[in-house]
């Protein structure tokens, strides 16, 4: 078992362009006072962390089914097609469920296994043996999909290329927004199937598909857990905060600005975005307005110390700012982060603290020690507000 400590990273240079904007301040100047305020300014939170951030979002749909495909049930890999959209249009896509053997299963004790939603099935590790055995092994499902069946990823081909575009014309999401749809739909297909807990769904993925998961889990109050690996800038990287560093006494990196993001990957992000490239000190939101949407749920951000491209100063100060927010609502023990040894990867590590959070929430497991340390010295935090008395 490896350890994080202060050294690892060496910050060369840290840059912030502003203060972290108060999530608890409503657009009339008023602040949050009370549980049913916070609910109120949640919903306002929305239009500018998701819609000016993604676009307008996909609705549920009105039309919905799943078809078995190949069920061979327990320890296999259990495959479905999803069809959802509108009575005019709809979209297919596959979902495979990873089922626990019954010696997996055992575990616990006659419950039904909590599931892991990843829509990352176009990468390879989402194929990796020793990555799925990691959740299997506690009794846990995986349900893996490849977002990219909804809308394409493929780099300076232009925005809104993909099926899900053609279903919902009227809406301004991006690729991301069509991505986040397809975890909920795997959830609308989960509660169906009724083979798994569905009172500890995680939703996990990584770099552009952990900007997925953390856009769907914000959204989708289904999602018990919220676990975007890596995500760098467009998620939990921190827009106002640039920095640059050196892992290990290796080559010195810096961190993807907003500029970088649209430049490469506009199509991923909402229409809107765009205005606010070099003037990121201007944005309504950053990346703690994001993650304070999943309180109280469990937000778990997992980063690596050398992923220097992903902003790990920035990404630890918008979820210590966040973590105002799960304070306030008493869900303080909710929010969790942790610096793997190591680069950008989904690695089986972050797995592991994955699987031991859901383990702690079902069944009383004990905190891994890893979590909560930092590969550089506690940077100070960016607001000048704190949590209002409950
Ligand atoms: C690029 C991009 C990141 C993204 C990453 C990935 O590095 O700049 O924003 O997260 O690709 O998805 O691997």
């Amino acid at each position: 078992m490896s350890y994080i400590d202060e050294t690892m990273l060496d910050v060369t240079e840290y840059r912030v362009l502003g203060k972290l904007p108060d999530p608890f301040l409503f657009d009339d100047g008023t602040r949050v006072d009370s549980r049913e305020a916070w609910t109120k300014r949640r919903a306002e939170i929305y239009r500018s962390a998701i819609e000016l951030q993604y676009g307008t979002m996909p609705p549920a749909p009105e039309v919905f089914h799943v078809e078995a495909l190949y069920v061979p049930g327990r320890g296999k890999r259990n495959v479905y097609r999803i069809t959802a959209g509108t009575k005019e249009r709809t979209v297919s896509f596959r979902m495979c469920l990873h089922r626990p053997t019954k010696e997996q299963e055992q575990v616990l004790d006659g419950k039904k296994p909590p599931v892991i939603v990843d829509g990352d099935l176009c990468f390879e590790y989402a194929m990796d043996r020793a990555f799925l055995d990691t959740a299997l092994n506690e009794g846990i499902q995986w349900a893996l999909f490849d977002r990219t069946e909804l809308a394409n990823d493929v780099q300076h081909e232009g925005r809104r290329k993909g099926p899900l575009y053609e279903v919902y014309p009227e809406y301004t999401f991006g690729a991301l927004g069509a991505w986040a749809w397809g975890y909920s739909r795997c959830v609308d297909a989960l509660a169906l199937l009724g083979l798994s807990d569905m009172s500890c769904v995680a939703f996990t993925g990584h770099s552009r598909g952990g900007k997925t998961a953390a856009l769907a889990g914000a959204i989708d109050e289904r999602a018990a857990i919220v676990n975007p690996n890596e995500t760098c800038a467009g998620a939990c990287g921190c827009y106002r905060v640039h920095m640059k560093a050196s892992y290990l006494g290796r080559e010195e990196g810096r961190s993807e600005t907003l500029a970088d993001l649209l430049r490469n990957f506009g199509f991923w992000m909402g229409p809107e975005l765009p205005a606010y490239a070099e003037r990121e000190e201007e944005l309504p939101f950053d990346a703690h307005f994001l993650k304070a949407m999943v309180a109280p749920r469990t937000l778990f951000v997992s980063e690596a110390a050398g992923d220097i491209w992903a902003n790990p100063v920035g990404s630890y100060l918008t979820t210590e700012a966040a973590g105002e927010v799960f304070r306030f609502l008493g869900a303080e023990d909710h929010l969790r982060w942790y610096f793997r040894p190591g680069v950008h990867y989904h690695h089986v590590d972050d797995v592991q603290m994955l699987v031991n959070i859901i383990c702690m929430k079902t069944r009383g497991a004990k905190a891994d020690e890893r979590f909560f340390r930092l590969p550089f010295g506690t940077p100070e935090p960016i607001r000048d507000w704190v949590a209002p008395k409950a």
